[in-house]
């Protein structure tokens, strides 16, 4: 099944995808949206050759067997700031999903405490001009992921088949989302938070991880400030679990 506008439009119940570019192979779905694209156009490959992730890394996908793609979204303030949309999306995803997938602040979406689903969001939020883009490691072989990612990422192994409903229900569950009242997305989030609770580690130093404030932002005790000392709030960033010692 391909991810052509024939096969996606007809399933398409929300307002994303009315406008909706597909391309075989594109270096990037991202590249794909210009500013002057309406809210809620979509464009997707079925392989890119360029897939790029947060913090300058690269997104790979097996051609058929992952979901690539990206929305081009004019939201109002304050939904335009970056870490909530960020985790709105990831919300979103993780619904789509299904029961078993939890979201690992910011943009991580998982399943058995591996990376399946990654959120990248770029733009101009203070011209409320951003491209959210998604990737879904679907249909792909474990043993198909990059040697490097074996331990950390896994696949959903559904058929290929089901990319393409998935694409559908993805960008339903995403309109939905983005709707909602931020805080009520947020409270829903934290029903999926992986963090909470955990041990975690971050560039300064280390501590538990409490949770996700309303701003999408992580709250965190650090272990030097004991049991009751003072929580930090840490922007979208580089949060390992575990404490760090050691690695
Ligand atoms: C991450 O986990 O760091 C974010 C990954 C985002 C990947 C998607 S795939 C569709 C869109 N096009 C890209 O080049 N990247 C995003």
């Amino acid at each position: 099944m391909r991810l052509t506008p024939d096969a996606v439009l007809p399933r398409l119940r929300g307002s994303f995808g009315r406008e909706y570019a597909w391309a075989e192979e594109a270096g990037s779905t991202q590249r794909m949206l210009t500013p002057d694209a309406a809210h809620g156009s979509v464009a997707v490959a079925e392989h890119q050759t360029e897939g790029r992730g947060r913090l300058g890394r690269v997104w790979v996908d097996e051609p058929g067997a992952g979901l690539t793609f990206s929305v081009a979204l004019h939201p109002p303030p304050p939904v335009a700031r970056w870490p909530e949309l960020t985790v709105v999306a990831a919300r979103a995803v993780a619904a789509a999903i299904g029961p078993e997938a939890e979201i690992k602040e910011p943009n991580d979406v998982l399943v058995g405490g591996r990376k399946v689903a990654g959120v990248l969001v770029e733009g101009r939020p203070q011209e409320a001009w951003v491209v959210l883009g998604i990737g879904v490691n679907v249909a792909v072989a474990q043993d198909d992921l990059p040697p490097e990612l074996q331990a950390i990422a896994t696949s959903l192994g559904r058929p290929p088949a089901d990319v393409e409903p998935l694409l559908a229900l993805l960008l339903d569950r995403l309109a939905h989302w983005l709707a909602a009242a931020p805080h009520d997305a947020m409270e829903s989030y934290r029903a999926r938070d992986a963090l909470a609770g955990r041990e975690i580690s971050w560039s300064g130093g280390h501590g538990t991880a409490l949770g996700v404030a309303d701003d999408g932002r992580l709250r965190v005790r650090p272990a030097a400030s004991g049991e009751d000392g003072d929580e930090l709030l840490l922007d979208a960033g580089e949060v390992h679990l575990g404490s760090g010692r050691g690695r």
